[in-house]
C-alpha cells in the first residue's frame, strides 16, 4: 500500500467582492443581521464572463506549479462541484480540456458542502491501491449564478460565495506524509431540509425544467436553516471525534481543524463541543461566505500561505452538508 502527500494547493476567488452593504442595496437585509447570525462580512462573486471552470482552472495551475510537478504528471482529476458550469458533462471535463491533459480520466463528484472532503478520501484510496500516482483534486463553485437574490432567497444568498481550490495529492514512498483516518456518512432522510429540486426528474414532473417550475423558484436553493444548524453541530462534532479514535490520536496533537464554513456559530459550537483551542481551528467564513465543495481547499490554500500548517503538522478536514452528508479526514501534512 502507497501513501498520499499533498504535494501543491492552490486557491482562486473571482475578482467581485460583495460586501454585506452591497446587499443591502438589493435585498431587505442588514450587516448587522448577517455578521451575528453567520459571521460573514463578505463574499465573492464572480463577474458574467467567467464560468466555473475559470475559476477551477486558475485554482488547479496554482497547485500543480506549488506542487513542482509538470501538468504532464497528473494522471486523474476529481472534481467536487454542485454548481458547474453545465448540466452535463461535470466541470472535471471542461478543466482537464482547459489544462491540456490529453484523455486523463476525470470523475466529477457531488457530495455538496462535503464534497472535498469525499473527493480527497476518494483519491487517497486511488493513492493506496497504486491506481494512480498524481491526482488533481479540486473543489469549486459558483453559487452565486443559482441563488435567489431577491428579498425572497435572502435566507440563503448572503451566506454563499464563488471560489475555487485544488490539491495535488501524489505517490509518497518516505511514509513521512499520509492520510491516517477517514471517516463518511450520509443520511438521506434528511435529502429535503436543503436541497434544489430542479432541474430534476421527480415523480410528478413533465420536464426537469419548465417555466411553471421556474415561476415556483423550484430552481433555486430550499434550506430548513434551523435545522442544518443542529445537525452541522452534532455531526460534525461526532465524525471529528471518529476519525480521532481511528487514527488513536488525542485532539491536541491536531495542528489545524480545518472545518467546512457555513456559518461562524455552527463553527464556534463545534470548537466548543470538542474543546478546541482558538490556535487550531481556521475560520475563513468572514471573507468568502460559504464556498460549499470549494471551501476547505481555499482555506487549506489560506491556513499554509499564513503559515498555520508546516510539513509534519497534523490536519483535519471536517465538513458537513445537504444530503445530509459529512465526514472528515486525518493527515498528516
Ligand atoms: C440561515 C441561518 C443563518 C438563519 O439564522 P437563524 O438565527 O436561524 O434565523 P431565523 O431563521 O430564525 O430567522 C430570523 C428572522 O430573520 C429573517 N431573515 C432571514 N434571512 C435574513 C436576512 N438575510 N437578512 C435579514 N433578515 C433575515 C427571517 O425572515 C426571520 O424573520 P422573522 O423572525 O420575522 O420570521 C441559520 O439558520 C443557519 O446558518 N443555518 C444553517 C445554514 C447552513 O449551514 N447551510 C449550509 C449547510 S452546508
Amino acid at each position: 500500500m502507497y501513501n498520499s502527500k499533498i504535494m501543491g494547493v492552490g486557491s482562486y476567488l473571482p475578482p467581485n467582492k460583495v460586501t454585506n452593504h452591497d446587499l443591502e442595496k438589493i435585498i431587505d437585509t442588514n450587516d448587522e443581521w448577517i455578521r451575528q447570525r453567520s459571521g460573514i462580512e463578505e463574499r465573492y462573486w464572480a463577474p458574467k464572463e467567467m464560468g466555473t471552470v475559470d475559476l477551477a482552472e486558475n485554482a488547479s495551475l496554482e497547485a500543480i506549479e506549488k506542487s513542482g510537478l509538470d501538468k504532464s504528471e497528473i494522471d486523474f482529476i476529481i472534481c467536487a462541484s454542485i454548481s458547474n458550469d453545465a448540466d452535463i458533462p461535470g466541470t472535471g471535463c471542461f478543466l482537464q480540456a482547459r489544462l491540456g491533459l490529453g484523455e486523463v480520466p476525470t470523475l466529477d463528484i457531488r457530495q455538496q458542502c462535503s464534497g472535498f472532503v469525499y473527493a480527497t478520501f476518494m483519491a487517497n484510496q486511488f493513492i493506496e491501491s497504486g491506481m494512480y500516482k498524481n491526482i488533481l483534486v479540486v473543489g469549486v463553485e459558483l453559487q452565486s449564478r443559482g441563488i435567489n437574490k431577491t428579498t425572497e432567497g435572502r435566507d440563503i444568498a448572503v451566506l454563499f460565495g464563488d471560489g475555487a481550490g485544488a490539491m495535488v495529492l501524489s505517490r509518497d514512498d518516505s511514509g513521512d506524509s499520509k492520510v491516517i483516518a477517514s471517516d463518511l456518512h450520509s443520511d438521506g432522510r434528511f435529502a429535503k431540509e436543503l436541497w434544489i429540486s430542479a432541474p430534476g426528474s421527480c415523480a410528478g414532473r413533465e420536464d426537469r425544467l419548465n417555466k411553471e417550475i421556474m415561476e415556483n423558484g423550484e430552481h433555486f436553493p430550499y434550506m430548513n436553516g434551523k435545522v442544518v444548524f443542529v445537525h452541522a453541530i452534532k455531526k460534525m462534532s461526532q465524525t471529528v471525534i471518529n476519525v480521532l479514535e481511528k487514527a488513536k490520536m488525542p485532539k491536541e496533537d491536531i495542528g489545524c481543524y480545518l472545518f467546512h464554513q457555513a456559518n461562524l456559530r455552527i463553527n464556534q459550537k463545534v470548537q466548543e463541543t470538542l474543546g478546541l483551542s482558538n490556535d487550531q481551528v481556521f475560520n475563513t467564513i468572514q471573507k468568502y461566505g460559504n464556498t460549499t465543495a470549494a471551501t476547505i481547499p481555499i482555506g487549506l490554500a489560506d491556513a499554509l500561505k499564513e503559515g498555520k500548517i508546516k510539513r509534519g503538522d497534523h490536519i483535519i478536514f471536517a465538513a458537513f452538508g445537504s444530503g445530509f452528508s459529512w465526514g472528515s479526514i486525518l493527515l498528516k501534512y
